[in-house]
């Protein structure tokens, strides 16, 4: 496996993943606290990749499957003996135990939910943050539990559910815990992961976007060397983020293409070719091809064809514009840490396609270019920090998520230039009032939707056969899971009212009030 990342000179520490909900999140508040990890599958870790990989500290994941059958999933023995402090959370304290002579049991009674921990010992991981005798609250989620500890091991803390809720053994550096440290839900769960990366492994914490953008910048000139790249933009903050990136790295070697669909948001294309080509002065194409695709989605109302038609309507503009630049050996794009982890499946059949979503994907092959990903370790919100990094605009690199295809899978049912109009005025507005309200970055992301049903109203003494509207706002920390944002009734009537008086086309409006899951947070 390859894991010559940006990352070589830095510490860095490994988090296994056995396939829990929350394994990003540990990633995440260790990056929080400055700490270089990576996340990988329990079955992809073997001597050959720890020793490639190096880590300093080690943390097992939680997991959905049981800790004590034959085919449990383990981490490879070899981590015992690196000699570096393990961790493990949840069914990593599980399997520690399973691994190492304790003992694991099924049980009946799940464990779900807050629960009162009380510390029964001094540990260095709870140093400055627990005491002993104290109670605090953490997060749990299991159904098996240990029953006894590895030889070596101690108790440093017990729940009402979880006789054995922390473990330690300090002379070999080995910590477990059976609560979740990483949610939010664990108020002090932040500064035990702290503990553990920066007192137990000594780790400096060394990570920051400063540094991240030096080595990627040198980076990206050792692997481009004098050849053309050349980068779609979205009007998003990822491949944004990813162009100013690689300009400081080659300059004028790379040039950017703008495909505006006539499916963007208000003003989002001058948008874009300002910033670009005023602001930073980088070559830029700018493709006006909104009659080309609302061409070809007339008629289309499957949400899947529409996706599928954007896509490869975006990839012909593409190709035929990039096939003018000379030289073009690279194409840069905003891939994020999230769609490269490998998630691990349980039942080891193929994911379902629930969406197909729209990217580039396609054209590397068919261009025979190579790909620049600047972006491939970093979360969305350390995107958005080295945005502020290299000077981006505070309001653009705070924007909410946009998907490739655009309005056209807010607007259910046949795409219409009409309609699309009608939907552009009225998301304004209601972003309008959501920033008004001093509510945009609580909130992941808020959109308009244009519904194909048309209901009865009266507007003065006039009867009125318009369109319905959609409000969708959900706040999410990846996009994966998200729960609608509760707005009052006041600020929803003052949305409608708004809408309704200064968009023509819309006589009501109601707000989406569906999670994800069952939900997603787009409408197709
Ligand atoms: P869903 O609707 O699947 O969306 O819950 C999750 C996140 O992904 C965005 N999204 C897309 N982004 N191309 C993209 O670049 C797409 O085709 C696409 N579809 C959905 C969506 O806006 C949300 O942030």
């Amino acid at each position: 496996m390859n894991t010559d990342t940006i990352q070589d000179h830095h510490e860095r520490a490994l988090i296994i993943d056995f396939g829990s909900q929350v394994t990003q999140l540990i990633a995440r508040r260790l990056r929080e606290s400055g700490v270089f990890c990576e996340i990988h599958p329990f079955n992809r870790v073997d001597a050959a990749f720890l020793k490639d990989y190096g880590p300093k500290a080690v943390i097992l994941s939680g997991s959905p499957a049981s800790a004590n059958t034959e085919t449990s999933p383990r981490a490879a023995q070899e981590i015992f003996d690196l000699g570096v402090p393990i961790l493990g959370i949840c069914y990593g304290e599980q399997t520690i135990c399973a691994q190492l002579g304790g003992d694991v049991e099924a049980s009946d009674h799940k464990e779900f939910g807050r629960a009162q921990v009380e510390v029964i010992k001094e540990s260095p991981l709870f140093n400055g943050v627990w005491e002993v005798g104290g109670e605090y609250q953490v997060w749990m989620s299991h159904g098996d539990r240990v029953n006894a500890i590895p030889d070596g091991f101690e108790v440093i803390a017990k729940s009402g559910g979880a006789p054995f809720a922390a473990i330690a053994n300090e002379a070999q550096n080995i910590y477990a815990v059976q609560f979740h440290p990483e949610v939010v839900h664990t108020p002090d769960g932040a500064k035990l992961l702290r503990n553990f990366t920066h007192n137990i492994a000594g780790l400096s914490g060394d990570w920051t976007m400063a540094a991240f953008r030096d080595e990627a910048v040198a980076k990206i000139r050792e692997q481009v060397g004098d050849a053309r790249v050349i980068c779609g933009l979205s009007g998003g903050v990822d491949s944004s983020v990813a162009a100013v990136l690689i300009h400081e790295a080659i300059g004028d070697q790379l040039t950017c293409v703008f495909v505006d669909t006539g499916l963007m948001r208000a003003d989002e294309g001058e948008e874009v070719v300002r910033l670009f080509r005023d602001s930073y002065n980088i070559p830029l194409i700018h493709v006006e091809a909104e009659d080309l695709f609302l061409g070809k989605l007339a008629g289309v109302d499957d949400p899947e064809k529409k996706r599928k038609i954007i896509g490869a309507t975006f990839i012909d503009i593409f190709d035929a514009e990039a096939g003018k630049i000379e030289n073009a050996a690279f194409l840069a794009q905003g891939t994020l840490y999230p769609d490269v982890i490998e998630s691990v499946s349980f039942d080891g059949g193929p994911s379902v396609t629930i969406k197909s979503h729209h990217n580039v994907g396609g054209l590397p092959e068919r261009m025979n270019l190579k790909l620049v990903e600047p972006l491939r370790e970093l979360f969305k919100d350390e995107v958005r920090a080295l945005g502020q990094e290299l000077g981006l605009p505070e309001h653009f690199v705070g924007r909410h998520p946009f998907p490739g295809p655009g309005l056209a899978i807010r607007i259910p049912g046949e795409v219409t230039k009409e309609k699309a109009d009608i939907l552009r005025k009225a998301d304004t507005i209601y972003l309008d009032e959501i920033k008004k309200a001093g509510l945009y970055d609580v909130i992941w992301q808020a959109f308009a939707v244009l519904l194909p049903v048309r209901t009865v109203g009266v507007m003065g003494d006039e009867r009125t056969y318009d369109h319905v509207l959609a409000l969708r706002a959900v706040t999410s920390t990846d996009g994966m899971t998200a729960d609608y944002y509760p707005f009052s009734h006041e600020f929803l009537g003052a949305c409608a009212t708004r809408i309704i008086n200064q968009v023509r086309g819309v006589n009501r409006v109601v707000y989406d009030v569906t999670s994800k899951p069952p939900g997603t947070i787009e409408w197709e």
